[in-house]
């Protein structure tokens, strides 16, 4: 439950994630009266600013629409919001900091004080803000919870060395580790569509599934973003992370509850029956410039040179009997033909006889934009004659939930992290695992032992590299 008393301390207010998704999501529950009745909300980062100019700050993250009844509400915002500049290394600057919580706690009725941390922060900064925010600004009666997120380290051994340091200040059960995709509304259907509907449950493994494809795409390239990106490139992006959280929901088995551990159980014994990727299950691109679109080395942010990937395609393999044999294939790109993220689950043939060279089915579960479930399905053509053609059995969400608001992922999340759930955030276990299964492959691209492969050059705004139409026919893919 919620409780009464809270403050939210946003650290790196100043800078692009706070921007972008950590405010616009704290407006949202607060304007819908998500937020404790009498929550605050103080900012923290190094850019020296008063009052003013951080509320001026505050207004430009949030769109009003001219509607009053927003504008009125980020007046309220405004005024539950202040904010504390100081370094993140200094524990004094943090000492500051808890004097302004402790001033704001002064007015409470009861002793109960609830602190809650989100870091918008660069990893670097990570390990001290944790420990000073663990040796200055911890309460005794109340909870204190941190919320972080990727990057979470580059590979298996730095993701573990980062944890356990974090571990050092802060516990599990205080920590929320966020995955933004867990907070998206079609990813959390996963668990209705599969558990609570016993005819698709009931095809839902090697017997009736041929392949599987988890895709991401975006039709915009780094611009500007380069320098971080260079770094991590598309596998520590968006496949270690959100994709593989999404192939372990779709694919664990039934959890005994809907509690965050027997749904994290389940998810992380499906991803300890994957092995790590193998070079030949992977196919890594690179976006060139076309169409009037720059290429990915015409990023001034981006080192000259770079072969760092902007497209990865890479296969896993299940080893447990539900889904032995069956492949899944997780792609992703930058700089593509559209924005969309899609699970597209495609059935074996019907047996041959009757019936010849008819479509496959296939369920599609649509991420983004647009919500939507469908299935195709061969039905007869009308008329006089007999002969199937492929149609679908459609739900978009935008027709069947016409006047459902489907809630911003990260309001979702934060609404669970003040509520104390876990069940949409990463356990320690659970990115151990992802990161055996992508270490290995990770190391090749990054030339830790050998020569670097070459991303294959796509053009900007294309479907990607040639080579991915024969990559993906290869784990039996069949186009209706
Ligand atoms: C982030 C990646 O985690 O997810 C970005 O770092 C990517 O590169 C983003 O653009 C995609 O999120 P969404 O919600 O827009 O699909």
């Amino acid at each position: 439950a919620l409780r009464d008393n809270t403050i939210i301390v946003v650290l790196g207010a100043s800078g692009d994630l706070a921007k972008k998704k950590t405010f616009p999501a704290l407006f949202g529950l607060y304007r819908q009266g998500f937020l404790p009745r009498d929550v605050k909300i103080v900012g923290y980062a190094r850019t020296k600013m008063d009052k003013a100019e951080y509320h001026k700050r505050l207004s430009s993250y949030f769109k009003t629409n001219d509607d009053p009844e927003i504008i009125k509400a980020a007046e309220d915002f405004k005024a539950v919001s202040t904010y504390i500049s100081g370094s993140y290394e200094e524990p004094e600057a943090f000492q500051v900091l808890n004097s302004h919580l402790e001033e704001i706690e002064a007015g409470y009725a009861s002793k109960e004080a609830n602190r809650v941390f989100y870091f918008a922060l660069p990893p670097s900064v990570f390990v001290p803000v944790a420990k000073n925010l663990k040796e200055q600004c911890y309460v005794a009666n109340g909870v204190n919870r941190v919320i972080v997120e990727k990057p979470f380290g580059k590979d298996l051994d730095s993701a573990r060395e980062l944890l356990s340091s974090l571990k050092e200040y802060w516990t599990e059960d205080e920590t929320f580790r966020i995955d933004h995709y867990l907070g998206k509304e079609m990813v959390k259907n996963l668990l209705v569509l599969r558990f609570a509907n016993i005819a698709l449950g009931a095809a839902w493994d090697k017997n009736f599934i041929s392949n599987v494809q988890i895709t991401f795409k975006e039709p915009f390239g780094t611009e500007g973003r380069g320098g971080y990106f260079d770094e991590f490139g598309m596998i520590r992006d968006v496949l270690q992370n959100h994709l593989l959280q999404v192939l372990s929901i779709l694919t664990m088995e039934r959890p005994v509850s809907f509690s965050a551990e027997d749904i994290r159980d389940e998810k992380v014994k499906v991803l300890r029956s994957i092995p790590p990727i193998a070079k030949e299950d992977t196919l890594l691109g690179q976006y060139v410039a076309a169409n009037g679109k720059p290429g990915y080395l015409d990023d001034d942010t981006v080192p000259p040179n770079s072969i760092c990937p902007t497209f990865a395609a890479t296969t896993l393999w299940i080893h447990n009997p539900r889904w032995e044999g069956v492949p899944f294939i997780l792609k992703a790109g930058k700089a593509l033909n559209e924005a969309k993220v899609e699970v597209r689950i495609q059935f074996k043939d019907v047996t041959q006889g009757i019936f010849k060279d008819i479509a496959r089915n296939e369920l599609v579960i649509r991420i983004q934009p647009s919500e939507a479930v469908y299935l195709k399905m061969n039905a007869k053509t009308p008329g006089l004659y007999t002969r199937a053609m492929p149609t679908e059995m459609d739900l978009t969400y935008k027709r069947r939930f016409a006047e459902a608001k489907i809630p911003e992922a990260y309001e979702a999340l934060i609404l669970d992290a003040l509520k104390g759930d876990h069940s949409n955030f990463v356990r320690h276990d659970e990115l151990d695992v992802a990161w055996k299964i992508f270490t290995p492959i990770l190391h090749w691209i990054d030339g830790k032992n050998g020569a670097r492969p070459r991303p294959a050059p796509y053009p900007y705004g294309s479907r990607g590299p040639k080579e991915l139409e024969g990559f993906i026919n290869k784990y039996g893919f069949k186009r209706a």
